[in-house]
């Protein structure tokens, strides 16, 4: 794949679209059953075979950039402990321990290794058990095999992903199917973590389907992002991962890109941080955006499964190209303090009141309209995924 190229394509696609103020519509208005969002058998399914079988993004390398450097997480029920070697290398681990599973770790740090917090066995940053307490009066221990539960991890573009199943093949290539070649114009590993919110939400699709809609921007955030703001998204696909651009030639108050500029310079020309416009999604459940408030920055959205299915959890992660100071800091911050009021106030609520009507069961579909071609392709891509009989190789769902 030429990287550029694509890119370059993608900003012609869009250029003629802000030339026009149309998009490319799907097909067909489409309709799902909206036990989707209600029934605990999907919601095991997908647990297991989405949160549990494909790559997941759980991090960007610079919230952990040192060796030594750890991050805890709760995804889907599973504790996880990202670290960082001394190699440089991250892996991810069961956070357990392996003598009678406490978790090896809380929140986020740095350590040379890790202590139990129980009765003082210790591991390696890479996951070797180092030693056990009263080794003599303990017995005999295999050590190979007490050492942490891994999982198979990759770190690409400057972002961690890792399938939470010790025995998956680590078919990173085949799922990504190049978003992480494409996302690696930005350099996340040269960028500075800059805050975390942790949100609350119903249903995590329900939460993720809002950052896949352009459509209710004018409506629901007629608050905050004023009533004149494009509806119009276009959706640009890349295996089950995908883009959207805002079809808009009015400033707007994400101010994502400058794409119009792009109309009056040679190609070779067109700047890499334009080429990068709009609202990137990894799939399952990922977005990412950019904005230039306190120095340029993204949002990555992480939604996750909560504990029931009526319930999920929106990590919000803040990174800047460079660290923000002085005037740039406060900036950075309203920015971040927008963004949570917007998604905590306006669209998580938004999402509590469906799950609140879906369950009474007197609403057995809902709608997507030819204008949400995207939210079609990843419900589509999530059946495809959660339908595939137990164990068939990702490569292959994937090339169906
Ligand atoms: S549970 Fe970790 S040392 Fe006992
Ligand atoms: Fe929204």
């Amino acid at each position: 794949m030429d990287v550029r190229e694509l890119l370059v394509a993608d900003a012609e696609v869009m250029l003629d679209r802000l030339a026009t103020g149309t998009i490319s519509r799907s097909p067909a208005v489409t309709s799902l059953d909206s036990s989707i969002y209600t029934d605990p058998e999907q919601f095991k399914r997908e647990r297991d075979r989405i949160f549990r079988g494909l790559p997941l993004m759980l991090a960007a390398s610079c919230e952990i950039p040192a060796p030594g450097d750890y991050k805890t997480m709760d995804v889907a029920g599973m504790p996880l402990l990202l670290a960082r070697g001394k190699d440089g290398v991250v892996r991810s681990f069961l956070n357990a321990c392996t003598h009678r599973g406490s978790k090896l770790a809380k929140d986020c740090g740095q350590a040379a290794r890790f202590t139990c917090p129980y009765h003082a066995w210790t591991f390696a940053l890479d996951g070797r058990l180092l030693g056990v307490a009263a080794r003599r009066e303990f017995g005999e221990v295999d050590a190979d095999a007490s050492a942490l539960v891994e999982f198979p991890t990759t770190e690409r573009a400057g972002l961690v992903w890792a399938i939470l199943d010790p025995a998956a093949p680590p078919a990173f290539d085949a799922f990504l199917h190049g978003i992480d070649q494409l996302l690696a114009g930005f350099d996340f590993g040269s960028w500075t973590f800059f805050e975390r919110h942790e949100l609350p939400g119903a249903n995590w699709k329900l939460a993720f389907d809002a950052h896949m809609d352009f459509y209710h921007l004018p409506v629901l955030h007629r608050a905050t992002f004023g009533g004149q703001i494009s509806n119009l998204a276009e959706y640009f696909y890349y295996g089950p991962h995908q883009r959207l651009g805002l079809v808009t030639t009015n400033e707007h108050v994400l101010e994502q890109d400058d794409l119009p500029s792009l109309a009056h310079r040679p190609k070779e020309e067109w700047p890499l941080d334009t080429l990068l416009f709009g609202e990137w999604i990894i799939f399952p459940n990922v977005s990412i955006n950019c904005f230039y408030k306190g120095g340029r920055g993204v949002i990555i959205s992480q939604i996750f499964p909560g504990e029931t299915v009526g319930e999920s959890v929106t990590v919000q992660l803040f990174l800047h190209e460079r660290p923000p100071v002085g005037e740039q800091s406060a900036a950075a911050h309203e920015m971040s303090d927008f963004l949570r009021h917007v998604v905590g106030s306006e669209d998580l609520p938004m999402s509590r009141d469906q799950q609140q009507v879906f369950a009474t069961g007197l609403l057995p579909h809902v709608q997507f309209g030819r204008n949400e071609g995207g939210l079609q392709q990843f419900h589509h891509w999530l059946d495809r995924f959660v339908q595939a009989p137990s164990g068939t190789p990702l490569d292959e769902i994937m090339a169906k």
